[in-house]
């Protein structure tokens, strides 16, 4: 059931402060601001290294938990691509942590990188978001994602629960681990509770992006920039855009700019910069001022301090309210998402079912 909405896409970005407020509840304890895990199979505290593994969207979710979990935990992480995990027979010491992120928990890569690393001895740790999957069954642990069902092919609600997820287990661990303080603690699971109203606001941005879908539509190519955890947005903004709108996308982290795509900027392509302001946004508003210098159009996602530090002349600047960065992953994703929604509702593609895909790849 759509509900009052047009497509199941639609309907699961407005389900998002809900779903990440349900999943958020369940491993927080927001009367106290404290995180409140169930129990795991494995000491978080003696883990030395984490190895996460994963699928398209939820590969992006993984990105950002690993931006969380070695500044929360200084826990190393090393993440792959599931497809590339399963062959590439990377060493794993005995003991470590395997993080699987899965919508479906039936996709054929994740689940063959999951078998890949029980046998090299790995604590097995998913975060599904069907509790009765394949890869929830083989798993030592589960952690799952309260998003509901999600039908449209394209993912939205299941990535920001996803992100509420790995944030909830990045902060246990830096309290395990004795990298967080409890004042720490308390700080980042307030902002985490804040998150679903921070998306409230971002959805109140529609009727905007709305009308710029209609010009981001004659666009042939878009490029998506952002730093930090805003890299894995630019990611998956780009690949929500194609997988439903067909037009090219591209997503980089915006200090590789100089190091190719600045040669395809001209007044044809708009180039969409995620970049809260935070302590590398400086960074990012010289890319900004280096694409604006050659005729390039920029869409701009930020708060108000950015909007006003930018220094650059935008074709639009959509402005959240300011945030901790913690929980900027969880807000300007809704953004990328309505974006991408709208313009493909322009080109009149089929949203919900797009061509050539499925909603579980269960064959490689
Ligand atoms: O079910 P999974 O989360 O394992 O699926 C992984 C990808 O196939 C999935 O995220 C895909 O990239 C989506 N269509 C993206 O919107």
């Amino acid at each position: 059931d759509k509900g009052n909405h047009r497509h199941f896409m639609a309907k699961e970005i407005h389900e998002q402060p809900e779903v990440v407020g349900h999943t958020l509840a369940y491993y927080l304890d927001m009367a106290n601001d404290r995180v409140r895990l169930p129990k795991l199979p494995f000491d978080i505290a003696s883990l030395k290294h984490v190895a996460i593994s994963a699928c398209g969207t939820a590969f992006y979710a993984g990105l950002i938990g690993k931006y969380w979990f070695e500044r929360f935990a200084r826990l190393p992480v090393e993440i792959d691509i599931a497809s590339e995990f399963r062959y590439r027979e990377a060493p794993l010491e005995p003991g470590g942590l395997a993080v699987f992120v899965s919508q479906s928990g039936e996709t054929a890569d994740t689940l063959a990188s999951l078998r890949y690393a029980a046998q090299h001895g790995q604590n097995i740790l998913s975060v599904v978001n069907v509790p009765t999957s394949t890869i929830a069954r083989e798993s030592h642990a589960v952690m799952p994602t309260l998003a509901g069902p999600e039908i449209g092919v394209a993912s939205t609600k299941a990535f920001t629960c996803q992100l509420a997820v790995l944030a909830s287990l990045a902060v246990a661990a830096g309290r395990a681990r004795g990298t967080l303080s409890e004042v720490d603690e308390q700080r980042l699971v307030a902002a985490l509770v804040a998150a679903p109203g921070l998306m409230a606001e971002a959805l109140k941005l529609e009727p905007q992006i709305e009308a710029l879908a209609r010009n981001l539509s004659k666009a042939k190519d878009v490029l998506y920039l952002g730093r930090g955890t805003s890299y894995p947005l630019a990611l998956e903004g780009a690949l929500k855009l194609k997988e439903i709108s067909y037009i090219h996308a591209e997503g980089y982290a915006a200090g590789e700019l100089k190091h190719g795509p600045i040669a395809l900027i001209d007044e044809t392509m708009p180039v969409i910069v995620i970049a809260p302001y935070d302590r590398i946004f400086e960074k990012t508003a010289s890319n900004m001022q280096e694409v604006a210098a050659r005729g390039g159009r920029i869409i701009l996602f930020t708060d108000a301090k950015g909007a006003e530090e930018a220094g650059v002349e935008t074709e639009a600047t959509f402005v959240l309210p300011d945030m901790p960065a913690t929980i900027t992953p969880f807000a300007y994703a809704v953004l990328i998402q309505l974006l991408a929604y709208h313009t493909a509702v322009v080109m009149g593609t089929d949203v919900d079912q797009p061509r050539n895909l499925a909603k579980s790849v269960t064959v490689e």
